[in-house]
């Protein structure tokens, strides 16, 4: 057994004792999107800290906890806040609740941020469905030896956002009247913003919005066969599209005001997924 399934084990093994559920369906919710947590039903709530190799997360705008509990009538697994490669931990730490999901037997996962808009007809608030990814980040978290027990070595990118889900996602949206824009996602290092020459070069790449995470968790759940859905909220247009500075304060503001929607939008999803 490796060394990384017998942490996994030993983190799923505290989860268990404090939850009998099995949930199929997880969820990380991104900056400012917490709150969407206390939808959940007959929630047990678990502080990072508390489970064994568990990190701490330290980024503003996320509590650190996971919940399993109902959603929807959905059994669910929630990640209320994430671990962020500008905390200063490595791709393959932040992304070891993903190991721990996949181990649980998690099918679907839904990653949700907030992020910077690359279109000037995007606005602050706006829902946008990720349909691909660019990683900008300079790392992966599968370098190093390859975590067999988990998945291939050379796992295949081409469709990262599945597909079905996606259009799942379309029709809830259109369902509920919830406006949904669709964009490529490019993930960046952070922690400081781009520079608006950074932005135009992502522009030209024709992507829709730049933020700070979930690429290399996407990555990983593809590395483990898990299903995923991106969906970002568009706290602010990018660095240099209009002539003011970005803040963080705005950035938690914007996926504030927009909780509402995306988390009819989740519940509705998880529902159906
Ligand atoms: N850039 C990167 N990450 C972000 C942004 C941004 O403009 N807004 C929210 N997260």
């Amino acid at each position: 057994m490796s060394e990384l399934l017998k942490m996994v084990d030993e983190s799923l093994a505290y989860i268990r004792e404090r939850s009998a559920l099995k949930p199929e369906l997880a969820l990380v919710l991104g900056s400012g999107l917490g709150p969407l947590a206390d939808k959940i039903e007959g929630a047990c709530s678990i502080p990072y800290g508390e489970i064994p190799h568990f990190l701490r997360s330290t980024a503003p705008g996320h509590k650190g906890r996971l919940i399993l509990g109902t959603l929807a009538g959905k059994t669910v697994l929630c990640m209320q806040g994430r671990f962020h490669y500008y905390e200063g931990y490595s791709q393959k730490d932040i992304t070891y609740p993903i190991r721990v999901m996949a181990r649980l037997g998690i099918k679907n996962l839904i990653l949700t941020n907030a992020c910077g808009g690359l279109r000037r007809e995007f606005s602050p608030g706006d829902l946008m469905l990720i349909t691909d990814h660019i990683n900008f980040t300079g790392m992966n978290p599968l370098i190093g030896e390859n975590e067999g027990d988990f998945g291939p070595r050379f796992p295949d990118m081409s469709k990262v956002y599945d597909p079905e889900l996606r259009a799942l996602c379309l029709g809830l949206a259109a369902n509920l009247g919830v406006p949904l824009r669709e964009g490529v996602y490019v993930g960046y290092s952070g922690p400081s913003f781009e520079t608006p020459a950074e932005i135009r070069l992502f522009q030209g790449w024709g992507a829709g919005a730049v933020g700070m995470s979930t690429v290399a968790e996407a990555i990983v759940a593809r590395h483990c066969g898990v299903r995923v859905l991106g969906l970002s909220c568009i706290t602010n247009l990018a660095a240099g599209i209009l002539d003011q500075p970005i803040s963080s304060d705005e950035v938690i503001a914007a996926a504030d005001a927009a909780g509402e929607r995306f988390g009819r939008l989740l519940a509705e999803l998880a529902g159906r997924m």
